[in-house]
């Protein structure tokens, strides 16, 4: 089969690789129907995480077909139409029992980082039990390739550690895909304002289409001013940090109205100072969390029930074999408008 393979940093290739065939009786063999590139992608490219060694087929999000399975295998069988998490289960481990997939002892985050992952045309999935999701018949598998990583990811470390209620103020800093997956599912809870913060002007118009309320470009504008004006100086209830970078993550803790809750989503390569001096005082909460995706059955019904639409994520269609152009569309997101890309294995 055909895959795309990492070769150490800033090298990567589409070429010829051996079928994956089962190596655990929990295994399944799923074929690639719809897969996409994501941001921790292009990290893994510069060289951000080495323990993504270099004939890695990357890739951790997707949907397709389960061409086999292995004797352990009860939930599923050839023929059926899967979504895939980007985080493996095994359902029995201590924080498997916890819900803490992301943090499973036999899982967790291993697709396209220490197994190889779903930007090929078939992809072996460790535990298919509990890491495939069934597709619902007459369901759009585009949109639902957004609920193998971003949606879960915005949904359960921005919205839900951010405890948003009705008729609260958010802010999110940063609306790339994940921020404005985080912007999608905030609305579940209806608060009053979501202020939307970025450097790309086009992204805070899509962030407009999408539910915002306010937007502030941090390039030109005095971010702190601007909220505080728009708060009655109390600042918001929940800052979601949806960028990884030291002045996000500043940013959130000067805006934060007491009894405010911090929730971080971003992946940070360096410390960031922690203002205590100011914060010891207002009974803030701060969560940090690595997406676990057990909301997914529930994402998978709010878009079988057309109350979230994730499709709006995807700007552009790519056949698979034409991927390291689409890994160039990506990566230009601002010149390009980049949201997410679809990849079509036909
Ligand atoms: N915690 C998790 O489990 C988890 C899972 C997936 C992704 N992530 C992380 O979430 C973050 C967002 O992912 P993404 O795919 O949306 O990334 P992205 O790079 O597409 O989006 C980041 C956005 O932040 C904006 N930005 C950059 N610097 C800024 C600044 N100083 N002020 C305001 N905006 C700024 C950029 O213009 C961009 O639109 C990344 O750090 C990613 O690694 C975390
Ligand atoms: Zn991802
Ligand atoms: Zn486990």
């Amino acid at each position: 089969m055909k895959a795309l393979v990492y070769g150490g940093p800033g090298k990567k290739s589409w070429e010829e690789k051996p079928k994956p065939t089962l190596q655990h009786p929990a295994d399944a063999i799923v074929r690639i129907s719809r897969t996409t590139i994501c941001g921790t992608d292009l990290h893994i490219l510069k060289g951000d995480v080495p323990e993504v060694t270099p004939g890695r087929i990357l890739g951790h999000e997707g949907v397709g077909i389960v061409e086999e399975t292995g004797a352990q295998v009860g939930n599923f069988e050839k023929g059926d139409h899967v979504l895939i998490s980007c985080i493996t289960s095994c359902a029995q481990c201590e924080y498997c029992k916890k819900g803490m997939y992301s943090h499973c002892l036999n899982g967790g985050w291993i697709l396209g980082h220490l197994i190889d992952g779903t930007q090929a045309e078939y992809v072996r999935i460790p535990y298919a039990d509990n890491s495939l999701y069934r597709i619902p018949e007459g369901m759009d598998e585009e949109a639902l390739v957004m609920l193998s990583d971003i949606l879960p990811t915005g949904f359960e470390c921005g919205v839900l550690n951010g405890q948003i209620k009705p008729g609260d103020t958010v802010a999110i800093i940063g609306a790339g895909p994940v921020g404005l997956a985080a912007l999608l599912t905030a609305q579940f809870f209806t608060p009053a304002e979501i202020i939307m913060i970025d450097l790309d002007a086009n992204r805070l118009e899509v962030s407009k289409k999408f539910g915002a309320t306010q937007t502030i470009n941090s390039s030109s504008e005095k971010v702190v001013e601007k909220i505080m004006q728009l708060t009655g100086n109390k600042g918001v209830d929940t800052a979601i940090e949806a960028v990884g970078v030291p002045a996000t993550f500043e940013l959130c803790q000067s805006i934060i109205a007491p009894g405010g809750r911090i929730a971080n989503i971003g992946v940070h390569g360096k410390s960031v100072e922690l203002h205590l001096e100011t914060l010891w005082s207002r009974n803030v909460t701060i969560t940090t969390r690595l997406v676990d995706t057990v909301t997914t059955p529930m994402l998978l019904r709010t878009v079988a029930s057309k109350k979230l639409n994730p499709s709006l994520l995807i700007t552009h269609r790519f056949q698979l074999p034409e991927i390291v152009r689409a890994y160039e569309v990506f990566a230009q997101a601002g010149k390009e408008k980049t949201l997410k890309v679809i990849l079509i294995n036909e």
